[in-house]
């Protein structure tokens, strides 16, 4: 065909993939759920994967959420200060055992984990704050809720990724996190509604 009669659409998809590959070995890609929707088409096998982008995606999250349990662990106060503080703490322990274990099947795949708090913070959906004014244990168990279900949210999307990609491996760790989280979100509600 000659090059005058292709259709536009492909060279613009070809540009768009090109793009794509460009931003993820600057390391810019964003978190956006759009995002790696739009990967996951131009995927390049052994470049970097969806499922590859679901678990960096993880592995921010965590590295945020790793620091923010440990915030609310040292922050809590009254009458639920026993519980919780250690509630937090087995948490914090936990997020950083899936934080290691998505990071090492990222390397595992041959693709490339996020390693610095700058890209934990540019890369993750749950925030942080520095923390000034007391707030409520129920708000923060609260937060930590909100926070469970995104993460939730993205695993769910992991796993969809990896039965696309034949990666039952990432799948399987994507399904035991889920379910995970779906016990600590159980625990988290029947706190509050105490
Ligand atoms: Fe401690």
């Amino acid at each position: 065909m000659a090059r005058n009669n292709r259709p536009r659409v492909e060279i613009d998809r070809e540009t768009r993939t090109m793009e794509i590959s460009r931003m993820i070995e600057e390391g810019g890609l964003g978190t956006e759920a759009t995002h790696y929707k739009v990967v996951k088409r131009n995927a390049r096998k052994g470049v970097v994967t969806a499922t590859g982008n679901i678990l960096n995606e993880l592995v921010a999250n965590l590295g945020v959420l790793f620091v923010k349990l440990h915030q609310y662990h040292w922050h809590v106060t009254g009458s639920e200060f026993y519980t919780l503080h250690e509630k937090f703490e087995e948490l914090y322990n936990q997020a950083l055992a899936n934080f290691d274990e998505f990071a090492e099947r990222l390397v595992t795949k041959g693709e490339r984990p996020y390693s610095t708090l700058l890209e934990f913070l540019q890369h993750a959906t749950i925030s942080e704050k520095p923390y000034f004014d007391p707030i409520s244990s129920e708000q923060m168990v609260g937060n930590l809720i909100t926070d469970y279900e995104t993460l939730k949210a993205i695993a769910l999307d992991g796993i969809e990724a990896a039965q696309e990609e034949n990666d039952p491996v990432s799948e399987d760790m994507f399904i035991g996190f889920v379910q995970q989280t779906d016990l600590n979100v159980w625990m988290l509600r029947s706190f509050i509604n105490k």
